[in-house]
């Protein structure tokens, strides 16, 4: 323990240009140093799924450290939505039906199972009720929100069924219902939105979402889906992939679903990496294109979903080319996005704040986003991106 606090302090404190011992450790210790990610939102609880996102990455540090401070500091973060009689406060409301406050539900197992304490099943059992009701297509996909109606967005995927999906592993394991229904969610989501043969721009991957009324402005008269393929987007359904895989059983038909769908997509992945650069497009259908840039979080998110799935043998990459794509992108960042702070910390730069379907869903609305220093949702990708690659 001595030894790990000494290099922890060691990071924090050692020359700004020094290559620290790991950036997975460094990113997630910035982080924390601003006090990012720990239920609080301007000192105001607030369930959000970024938290539950970076809560994830510092959990497999934790597991791979054995630094208790990251545990703590889930542990703070999660008692700061949810009551001692387990009720999540923070904006949380089930009547507005959103996918995204689930994403901090594993966070609520995880503690479930490290101290047993009936609080944390009484929150999980919260967002698990919301499930049971939440609205859905006629073909079974969650609406992304109640307010937009048969919208089903990748998005989602991250936020609803990693949280379904590690419920089912740990409290209902023989619900073969519920399996069903987590390997349909992806499913759905992938044969509504991925790029059929004759789609312009064609890279093969999947569009932001897909309105099965086909009515929003941005739904295609076809099929329904949107504009333009988005990075974080993608990277999220990415990284659902991988993570599901590791908790939906093997012996389940689903896994074998999931997959087939990660196998398709990475080579997919890969190939749309900027050829120069090795990173990729916020709009990846328009690679080039005057106001498009190189956008942080999905293409961290894409390096942890690729190395993982190669890691563990999902996917094969026999002549190494995805390893090869993985580093080229993570090489990228570390020079450009990562920014060292006078104080030891450091700050990522490049994430885009926001994309939502909820305008015109189109070019000219996903480049006029603002980036941000510091988001969140980008530097939980980065600790998840830099521990794969410092399994390598
Ligand atoms: C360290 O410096 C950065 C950049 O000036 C700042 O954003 C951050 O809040 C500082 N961190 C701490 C813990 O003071
Ligand atoms: C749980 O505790 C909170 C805060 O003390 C309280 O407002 C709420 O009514 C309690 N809920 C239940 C179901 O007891
Ligand atoms: C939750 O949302 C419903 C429906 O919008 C509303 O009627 C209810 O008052 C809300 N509850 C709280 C505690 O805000
Ligand atoms: C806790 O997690 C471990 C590792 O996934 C698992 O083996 C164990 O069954 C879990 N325990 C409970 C009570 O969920
Ligand atoms: C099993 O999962 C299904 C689908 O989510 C759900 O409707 C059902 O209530 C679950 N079964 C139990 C025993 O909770
Ligand atoms: C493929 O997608 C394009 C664009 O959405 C559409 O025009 C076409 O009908 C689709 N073809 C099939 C076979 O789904
Ligand atoms: C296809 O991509 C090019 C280059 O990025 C872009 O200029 C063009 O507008 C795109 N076409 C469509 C239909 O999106
Ligand atoms: C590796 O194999 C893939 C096909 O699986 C191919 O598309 C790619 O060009 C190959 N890359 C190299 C560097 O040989
Ligand atoms: C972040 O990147 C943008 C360009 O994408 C640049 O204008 C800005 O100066 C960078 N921020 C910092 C703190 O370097």
């Amino acid at each position: 323990m001595f030894f790990l606090t000494a290099i922890f302090l060691g990071t924090i404190f050692s020359s700004v240009y020094a290559t620290p011992y790991s950036y997975a450790t460094w990113a997630a210790n910035s982080a924390i140093a601003r006090g990012q990610g720990n239920g609080l939102s301007n000192g105001v609880p607030l369930v959000a799924y970024d938290h539950g996102e970076f809560q994830w990455a510092l959990r497999l540090l934790y597991e791979r450290d054995g630094n208790e401070r990251y545990l703590d500091y889930i542990m703070t973060g999660a008692n700061n939505i949810v009551y001692d009689n387990g009720t999540v406060h923070g904006s949380y409301n089930v009547s507005d039906y959103v996918l995204d406050p689930l994403r901090t539900g594993p966070t609520f197992l995880y503690l479930l199972n490290i101290t047993g304490e009936s609080k944390w099943n009484i929150a999980a059992d919260i967002f698990r009720g919301q499930l049971n009701s939440h609205p859905r297509t006629a073909q079974g996909q969650f609406w992304h929100k109640l307010i937009y109606p048969n919208q089903g967005w990748l998005d989602g995927i991250y936020m609803g069924e990693v949280f379904y999906a590690q419920y089912t592993h740990d409290l209902q394991p023989s619900n073969i219902t519920a399996w069903d229904d987590i390997a349909s969610q992806f499913w759905l989501m992938f044969s509504n939105t991925i790029q059929n043969a004759t789609a312009s721009n064609n890279t093969h991957l999947m569009y932001h979402g897909y309105d099965y009324s086909h009515t929003a402005v941005w739904a295609s008269p076809d099929r329904g889906h949107s504009r333009e393929v988005w990075d974080r987007a993608l990277g999220w359904y990415m990284m659902a992939l991988v993570d599901v895989l590791d908790i939906l059983p093997t012996s389940h038909p689903g896994h074998a679903v999931l997959l087939n769908i990660l196998q398709t997509l990475t080579p997919q992945v890969r190939d749309a990496a900027d050829r120069v650069s090795g990173v990729w497009w916020l709009v990846m259908t328009q690679p080039g294109r005057e106001g498009n840039y190189f956008e942080s979080s999905g293409s961290a998110m894409f390096v942890y979903a690729l190395l993982k799935a190669v890691r563990l043998g999902r996917v094969q990459d026999t002549n190494g080319s995805i390893v090869a794509a993985t580093r080229k992108a993570y090489e990228y960042m570390v020079q450009n996005w990562i920014i060292p702070d006078d104080n030891g910390t450091m700050s990522w730069n490049n994430t885009v704040v926001v994309g939502s379907l909820n305008l015109a869903g189109d070019f000219d609305y996903y480049i006029s986003q603002p980036i941000d220093l510091n988001d969140l949702k980008g530097i939980g990708a980065f600790v998840l991106a830099s521990i794969e690659y410092e399994k390598l």
